[in-house]
């Protein structure tokens, strides 16, 4: 009975690069274990398109923080709102790659998408994906999992997810894509993605997902048995 009180209020991490399975992977988890799941890469999408409407430049800090600060962004079910326009389509275009990547950048927009996400996440029961999660948003979450793939393989998962509108490029076009903006994220100084310590780092390029999916599983339950 404790430990299923427990396993009810866990914060699960999950980090990585684009086209690692974060996504997919953090669904599953959270279906499997009744959780939330919060995908924070869709709060800097929507701050990205809403920068893009309303023409400002996106690396105007101030700017980009105040609507940020003043924007009501909610990301539940796998649907993304944001100041009351449904924007889950709108944002999984290369033109909000590019702009997520560049909002992603900036400190004072990450504090205060950082803070909403430990709002949102503070009192457990979540999955929650990101690039930050296991080091800056939740570094005491019970567990951190970092996933990643092979270049190639997550411009092949890229290229062929039907959610991500916007042109028919090809598989080399994304791979280009998908390499600046991993160096964006990786490079910035602001939180760049990189493995909290302490985190379960997952190769996920030749696994099925429900392999990737059983192993989180097999460590939640090995977190709830310690405890
Ligand atoms: O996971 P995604 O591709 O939807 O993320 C969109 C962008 O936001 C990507 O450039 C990485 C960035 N991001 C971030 O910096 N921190 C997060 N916690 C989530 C996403």
């Amino acid at each position: 009975m404790l430990a299923l009180e427990f396993v009810r209020t866990l914060i699960i991490a999950i980090d990585g690069p684009s086209g690692a399975g974060k996504g997919t992977v953090a669904r599953s988890v959270s279906r499997a274990l009744g959780y939330r799941h919060i995908d924070t890469g869709a709060m800097y999408r929507a701050v990205g398109w809403k920068a893009n409407l309303e023409h400002i430049v996106l690396d105007d800090e101030a700017a980009v923080a105040r609507l940020a600060e003043r924007a009501q962004i909610v990301v539940e079910d796998d649907v993304v709102t944001i100041d009351g326009h449904d924007v889950t389509r709108a944002i999984r275009t290369p033109e909000i790659d590019r702009a997520a990547a560049a909002v992603a950048r900036l400190p004072r927009v990450r504090q205060v998408l950082v803070e909403r996400q430990r709002e949102a996440g503070r009192s457990g029961g979540v999955v929650m994906e990101g690039r930050d999660i296991g080091t800056v948003v939740f570094p005491e979450a019970d567990v951190k999992i970092y996933l990643d793939a092979s270049a190639e393989e997550r411009a092949r998962r890229r290229a062929a997810d039907p959610a991500h509108t916007g042109g028919a490029a090809g598989q080399a076009a994304v791979a280009e894509a998908i390499e600046a903006r991993d160096r964006s994220d990786t490079t910035r100084t602001a939180s760049p993605l990189t493995p909290a310590p302490d985190a379960v780092r997952i190769d996920t390029t030749d696994l099925p997902i429900h392999e990737v999916v059983d192993k989180v599983i097999t460590l939640v339950r090995e977190k709830v048995g310690r405890t």
